[in-house]
């Protein structure tokens, strides 16, 4: 049977990937740092299979840029995140040219819009998702009425749902015009629906969530249905837990 992907020399895999320069990557092998489907590797002149093998450095898994799509999308209100939705209802894949092999890092509720990360690199959206590396995300808020300074008092300490305490955020007041509120919160978990429980938790209804910020990644002019790959700066920080 022909393979479809490609075979190359691990030097060659890791210069590639940006590692070092293919002399010092000869050096890392032979210092054992390199490790390979679970194993650690020191022969010169293996070889790989690019797509299939698994090769880790200082505990990341390394592979070529060019094999992963990294994107920034401005998904609108009234599409849901899975590629099959139960209900029939628009997914964003139905706005994104693309397919199902491109996932979204966490998710954005139906009702709810703005930055969402969408990439088919598993290890990068375990790193971006998990709680540990406390990336903020960032939210602009509506709710109808004034709210008052001590209702954002215990969201700032984290407020009690159903029995249990939420996380705390960093809520600031932004502007009341018209009969509305205008909040920013910044949460570093992402619990399933926590901003809108997190309201729910002091009795106030939201009429409008959107995402402006991942890290250091802005929602910045993008109009809602609009994507676009991150920048290397981007992707960089975010890399770095940023
Ligand atoms: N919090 C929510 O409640 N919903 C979202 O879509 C994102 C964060």
């Amino acid at each position: 049977m022909v393979s479809i992907f490609k075979m190359m020399r691990l030097n060659k895999f890791l210069a590639g990937a940006g590692v070092a320069s293919r002399r010092k990557c000869d050096e890392l092998i032979r210092d054992g740092k390199i490790v390979v489907n679970g194993k650690v590797v020191t022969e010169l002149g293996v070889v790989i299979n690019e797509k299939k093998d698994k090769v880790v450095y200082e505990g990341k898994a390394i592979c070529l840029p060019s094999s992963f799509v990294y994107i920034k999308f401005n998904k609108p209100k009234g599409y849901t995140c899975t590629a099959n939705d139960e209900k029939g209802r628009k997914t964003i894949y139905d706005l994104i040219d693309a397919d199902e092999r491109i996932f979204s890092i966490g998710r954005l509720d139906y009702d709810t819009e703005g930055l969402l990360l969408l990439t088919n690199d598993g290890d990068f959206a375990n790193r971006v998702a998990h709680p540990r590396n406390g990336i903020e995300k960032e939210y602009r808020v509506n709710i109808e009425g004034e709210v008052k300074e001590s209702e954002l008092a215990v969201l700032r300490k984290g407020v009690v749902k159903d029995g249990e305490r939420m996380p705390s955020a960093k809520v600031k007041w932004l502007s009341f015009e018209n009969g509305v509120t205008k909040l920013s919160v910044v949460i570093d978990e992402g619990q399933n629906r926590q901003v809108r429980r997190m309201f729910e938790g002091i009795g106030r209804e939201i009429k409008l969530l959107r995402r402006v910020r991942i890290g250091s990644v802005k929602l910045g002019g993008l109009k809602r249905g609009e994507y676009r790959d991150l920048t290397e700066d981007e992707l960089n920080l975010l890399v770095r837990g940023k």
